[in-house]
């Protein structure tokens, strides 16, 4: 399929974002998986830096060997243990957006035969209610209105996952529209483009150092991209 230069630049810029989380909370404990992850960081940094309308697939390689070196983080968080600030929900999460980004460049581990929309839904309702929270988590306890709205966005988001997965089985009937389906996609939509406002006001307040919490900004950003992206697939 043919990649345009934005979308391989947010998959870039994504994977780039991925391996400097996983570097920047990691234990000092942990220096060889550090220098692995900082390896992955430069990688894509430097692709980064190149023309962005050059073969997306020089991403490949990259993106292929990333996708093994976080599988392998959360196989050690999941059974040795492993010292790193992240969950192994949050690690999951971005192994199932490098794998898209995987498939998006052509070389998809699991082939699949999914409706493009419901594959989009299945990837970023449950990636966006992680986010949420994971920014509700680390805001601090005295910012408790900011927290009860990124734990409403959560629940909604999860509800809306609940939806996507039963959607998947109506499909089976070879239906792809229905009208029950464009009313889902509305509430999508405008629950998106809340979030969407959430993050934006919520990188303000980060900018000016306005808000108490513990989330860098470059965090919050990345979620931001990935809201925008989905948002762009909703039509
Ligand atoms: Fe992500």
């Amino acid at each position: 399929m043919m990649l345009n230069a934005d979308t391989a630049a947010f998959w870039t810029r994504n994977l780039r974002d991925h391996a400097l989380f996983v570097y920047d909370t990691l234990s000092p404990q942990e220096e060889a998986e550090r220098q692995r992850a900082l390896y992955y960081l430069r990688w894509f940094d430097t692709r980064l830096k190149e023309d962005p309308s050059a073969n997306p697939r020089r991403l490949l390689p990259g993106a292929e060997s990333l996708r093994i070196f976080l599988l392998h983080l959360l196989r050690r968080q999941l059974t040795e243990g492993l010292g790193i600030l992240l969950t192994p929900t949050y690690i999951s999460h971005t192994v199932s957006e490098n794998e898209e980004a995987l498939r998006v460049l052509g070389s998809s581990p699991g082939a699949s035969s999914t409706d493009p929309q419901l594959r989009s839904h299945l990837l970023w309702l449950p990636v966006l209610a992680g986010d949420a929270f994971v920014i509700q988590g680390a805001l601090d306890e005295v910012e408790k209105e900011l927290v009860r709205s990124y734990i409403g966005h959560t629940q909604r988001f999860e509800d809306a996952y609940a939806y996507a997965v039963e959607l998947a089985g109506f499909l089976r009937t070879g239906l792809t529209d229905f009208p029950a389906i464009t009313r889902f996609r509305e509430i999508v939509r405008r629950e998106t483009e809340a979030f969407l406002v959430s993050l934006r006001e919520l990188e303000r307040l980060e900018a000016g150092n306005l808000v108490l919490d513990k989330l860098p900004l470059v965090f919050v950003e990345h979620i931001r991209r990935e809201t925008e992206f989905y948002m762009g697939t909703l039509g």
